[in-house]
C-alpha cells in the first residue's frame, strides 16, 4: 500500500442555491484535507433531468453522462446535503438514479463519505440515514464515522461563507483524513485481490 498515491475526492452539493449553507460546508472541506488528497466538485447538478428510463435506453442525457464520467475518475465521493422533509433533497436523488443503471453503474464499490448543514437542530441527520442507506444500494462504500452533523448552521458561517466554527472544521478535516485512509484501505485490498 502507497500512502502517498495521491487522491482525487468528487465534492457533490445536494442544494442548487447560491447560499448553500452546504456547499459552503463543502468549499471548507477543500480547505481541510490531508496531504496528497484534492477535492473537485461536481456543479451541475441542475443540469440533470428528472430521471427517464426511457430516456436512459436511448443513451444518457449529456449532464448525467458527465456525472458518470466525474464519478467514475474519482477515487472517492463526497456528499453534502440538505434536509428536505427529512430526508434527502429531490435533486441529488434524482442524480443518484441516474448514476444507478447500467453499464458500470460508477459508484459502485467507490468510497463515500456523508456530512449536512442545517439551521436547525437536527442539522440533517435524518437525511443523512436516508442517504446511507440510498448509497447501499448503488454499492457506496459508506464511511460510518466521524459523523459530520452541522446544526444551526447560520451561527457557523459568517457573511463570506467561510466556515469560522472551529470545532466543525476539526470534524471535517477528521472526515476528511478518514476518508483518505478509508480510501486508501479499500484500494489497497483492490490491489491484492488483483494479485490474487
Ligand atoms: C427544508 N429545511 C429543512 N431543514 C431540516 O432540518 N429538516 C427538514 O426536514 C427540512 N425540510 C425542508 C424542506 C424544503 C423543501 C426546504 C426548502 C427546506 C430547511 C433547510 O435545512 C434549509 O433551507 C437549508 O438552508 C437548506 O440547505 P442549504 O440550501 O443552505 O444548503
Amino acid at each position: 500500500m502507497s500512502e502517498t498515491k495521491p487522491i482525487t475526492i468528487l465534492g457533490i452539493c445536494g442544494s442548487l442555491r447560491a447560499a448553500s449553507y452546504n456547499r459552503m460546508a463543502l468549499r471548507a472541506a477543500g480547505e481541510l484535507l490531508p496531504p496528497g488528497v484534492t477535492l473537485e466538485i461536481f456543479e451541475a447538478l441542475r443540469d440533470i433531468p428528472p430521471y427517464d428510463d426511457d430516456a436512459r435506453r436511448q443513451g444518457y442525457p449529456p449532464a448525467a453522462q458527465k456525472l458518470r464520467e466525474r464519478i467514475k475518475a474519482a477515487d472517492a465521493l463526497l456528499f453534502v446535503t440538505p434536509e428536505y422533509n427529512y430526508s434527502v433533497p429531490g435533486v441529488l436523488k434524482n442524480a443518484i438514479d441516474w448514476v444507478s443503471r447500467p453499464p458500470e453503474p460508477p459508484v459502485d464499490g467507490k468510497p463515500v463519505a456523508i456530512m449536512g448543514a442545517s439551521p436547525g437542530k437536527m442539522g440533517t441527520v435524518r437525511a443523512q440515514q436516508h442517504l446511507r442507506q440510498i448509497t447501499a444500494c448503488v454499492n457506496g462504500m459508506v464511511l460510518n464515522k466521524p459523523e459530520v452533523i452541522i446544526n444551526n448552521a447560520a451561527s457557523k458561517f459568517d457573511a463570506e461563507g467561510r466556515l469560522i466554527d472551529e470545532e466543525t472544521r476539526t470534524f471535517i478535516a477528521e472526515l476528511m483524513a478518514a476518508l483518505a485512509t478509508w480510501t486508501r484501505q479499500l484500494q489497497s485490498i483492490r490491489s491484492c485481490a488483483d494479485v490474487i
